[in-house]
């Protein structure tokens, strides 16, 4: 079965084919990033406003790519939440629309769910029961993952999310937007320990996690060394993010571990932008072996916003006997424990 994905929640316009027996078959991407640059965050408005200019474009090239013609789709797969709303309701409207004039099902996909199964793309994909760390611009959550479908969520940030929590450091350090891969970079040149930054919330126990904390105490420390120009000097400023993001990335390894310990689980899938972290990932498979636990990832370009992996959890659920009905809804807000579970 062939499906086609569309991934509009965001600043991304994501397009791919996927099909069951062959796998992957084609798949593009275009990042807004240039045009919300200058505001230093997405302007929903303007988001929703270029998924309607790029969406048409991307899908004929991914038709194209992927040699498939109409008649050969079983199905359109759409991200309909959680996400901006005019920007999911962009990619609804438009797989709505060519599923019924394709007369073949639309999937209404978790945004959630397409990361968290974006793993099993790869040639090693992890089996199931695992526990998933979900890290990306809005959430941090961790979930008890039994099958697809079958969500428990053991924890999550009661304020703001890992990839948040980037941005907005990014900020402080005159970085641009989406912050993340410039902080992370910032801190390869930065000098281990000179700074120490709390982990919050892992001196007792639960699986929450909050990092509105770590934002205020990073931006005291730059006040505190800041120059005429309100900012401290360049080492200054990676020695900042290098602990930002050690406080970070060893605030997730505690409590993945945590997790683990708590399911009786061994393997953990991370999956969101923040999953492309090298010093996260360094650190969790260090940890992890420490308690034989196995930590499985995407590769780089589907850890952040895609296509690819709306195509593949619609065909999951496409599998499963699934659809939406015929109306257009989006949730801007959806809990992923309230998905259907799918056996097959
Ligand atoms: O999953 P994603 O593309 O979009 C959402 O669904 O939110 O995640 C984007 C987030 C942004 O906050 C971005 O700064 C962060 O992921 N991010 C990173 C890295 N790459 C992307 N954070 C830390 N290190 C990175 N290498
Ligand atoms: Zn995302």
């Amino acid at each position: 079965m062939r499906v086609l994905g569309i991934e509009t929640s965001c600043d991304e316009t994501g397009v791919a084919i996927y099909d069951t027996e062959r796998g992957l078959l084609a798949h593009r991407l275009y990042s807004q990033i240039a045009l919300h640059a200058e505001y230093g965050g997405v302007v929903p408005e303007l988001a929703s406003r270029d998924h309607v200019r790029k969406l048409l474009p991307l899908i004929e090239e991914v038709m194209a790519a992927a040699q498939t013609t109409p008649a050969q789709l079983q199905a359109v797969a759409y991200t309909a939440g959680p996400g901006l709303i005019g920007a999911l309701l962009v990619g609804a409207c438009f797989g709505r629309s060519l599923a019924y004039a394709w007369n073949v099902p639309a999937i209404d996909v978790h945004h959630m769910e397409g990361h968290l199964l974006a793993p099993l793309l790869e040639p090693n994909p992890p089996e199931f029961p695992f526990v998933a760390l979900l890290v990306s611009g809005g959430h941090t959550q961790l979930v008890d993952v039994e099958a697809i479908g079958r969500y428990k969520m053991l924890g999550e940030s009661v304020d703001d999310a890992a990839g948040e929590a980037f941005d907005k450091t990014a900020k402080m350090l005159d970085l641009d937007y989406p912050g993340g891969p410039l902080v992370a970079k910032l801190a390869e040149s930065g000098t281990p320990g000179r700074f120490e930054f709390p982990r919050p919330m892992t001196d007792r126990p639960g699986l929450d996690f909050s990092f509105s904390g770590l934002k205020t105490y990073t931006l005291n420390t730059i006040a505190q060394h800041a120059g005429a120009d309100g900012l401290p000097d360049d080492q200054t400023c990676a020695d900042i993010a290098w602990a930002f993001q050690e406080a970070v990335v060893d605030t997730l390894v505690i409590k993945c571990r945590r997790a683990l310990e708590q399911t009786g689980k061994r393997t953990l899938v991370i999956a969101g932008g923040v999953s492309a972290n090298r010093r996260l990932r360094e650190k969790l498979t260090a940890g992890l072996a420490k308690i034989r636990g196995q930590v499985f990832y995407a590769r780089q370009e589907f850890c952040t916003d895609n296509g690819a992996m709306i195509a593949f959890a619609g065909a999951q659920r496409l599998l499963a006997g699934q659809q939406a009905p015929l109306e257009i809804s989006v949730f801007p807000r959806w809990n992923m424990e309230g998905l259907a579970p799918i056996s097959h």
